[in-house]
C-alpha cells in the first residue's frame, strides 16, 4: 500500500519526530511505500491565497504535488501535538490548501454547497498520532477532545475515509524515557495492525 505520513512539529528532536520515524521505519519494514511530508522542513506555506479558492483554480506546484500525494495514498497517518486544542496552524493550512473541493470531496449536482458532500479520496483508513500535556480527564470533561471531531468528523469522514484511528500520548511533559519507548512500541503496534506485513 501507498501510505501517506504528515508530519507538523517544528523540532526534530520532539517526541512527535520520534513518532514519524518509528511510523515510517514500521511501514518500511512493512514493505509498504512510503512518502513522507515533513511540512515544517519543507517550509509549506500553510496561507490560502484568494484565487486558491476558486474549485477550478490554476495550483501552484507545490500545491499540486501534495493533492496528487493525498488522491494517491492508500492510508494517511497524520503526527502532530495538541497546540491550544488544534492541529499547529502549519497543519491547519495544508487542510486548507490540499483538502480541495473536486480532489478530497465534491458536492453533488445541484448542490451549490450547502449539502452534504461526498468524500473523493481513495483511502480506506487515517491514523491521527497526538501528544499533549492534558490528563484525559481534563481533556474530555474540559475541553471536550476537540481534535477527535476536527479530524474524524469535519475532515476523515467527510472525505470518504471510512476507518479511523486516533491516539492521544500523554501527558508528555512529565513521562519518563520508559514511558517514551512503550509509546513507540505501542505506536508500532498500531502501525502494523492497520497496515500489516504485506
Ligand atoms: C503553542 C502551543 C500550544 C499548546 N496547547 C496545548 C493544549 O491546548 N493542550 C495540551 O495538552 N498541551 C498543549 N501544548 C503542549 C504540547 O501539546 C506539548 O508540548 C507537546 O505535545 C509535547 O510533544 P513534543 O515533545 O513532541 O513537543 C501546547 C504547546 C504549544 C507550544
Amino acid at each position: 500500500m501507498q501510505v501517506l505520513v504528515v508530519l507538523a512539529h517544528p523540532d526534530d528532536a520532539s517526541f512527535n519526530h520520534a513518532i514519524a520515524r518509528t511510523v515510517c521505519e514500521t511501514l518500511d519494514a512493512n514493505n509498504h511505500d512510503v512518502v513522507f511530508l515533513d511540512l515544517y522542513k519543507e517550509g509549506f506555506d500553510p496561507v490560502l491565497p484568494a484565487p486558491e479558492l476558486s474549485r477550478d483554480a490554476i495550483l501552484d506546484p507545490v500545491i499540486e504535488r501534495h493533492c496528487k500525494i493525498l488522491s494517491d495514498a492508500d492510508g494517511i497517518v497524520i503526527v502532530h501535538p495538541n497546540w491550544w486544542g488544534m492541529p499547529p496552524a502549519i497543519l491547519a493550512g495544508w487542510i486548507d490548501r490540499v483538502f480541495r473541493p473536486g480532489r478530497a470531496y465534491r458536492f453533488v449536482e445541484g448542490d451549490k454547497g450547502e449539502g452534504v458532500p461526498e468524500g473523493l479520496l481513495r483511502a480506506r483508513v487515517a491514523i491521527v498520532l497526538n501528544t499533549s500535556n492534558t490528563e484525559e480527564s481534563r481533556e474530555l470533561e474540559v475541553f471536550g477532545d476537540p481534535l477527535e471531531r476536527i479530524w474524524k468528523n469535519c475532515v476523515c469522514d467527510l472525505c470518504g475515509i471510512p476507518r479511523f484511528q486516533r491516539k492521544m500520548f500523554r501527558v508528555i511533559v512529565t513521562s519518563t524515557y520508559e514511558q517514551r519507548i512503550d509509546w513507540l512500541n505501542e505506536t508500532r503496534g498500531i502501525i502494523s495492525a492497520f497496515f500489516p506485513a504485506g
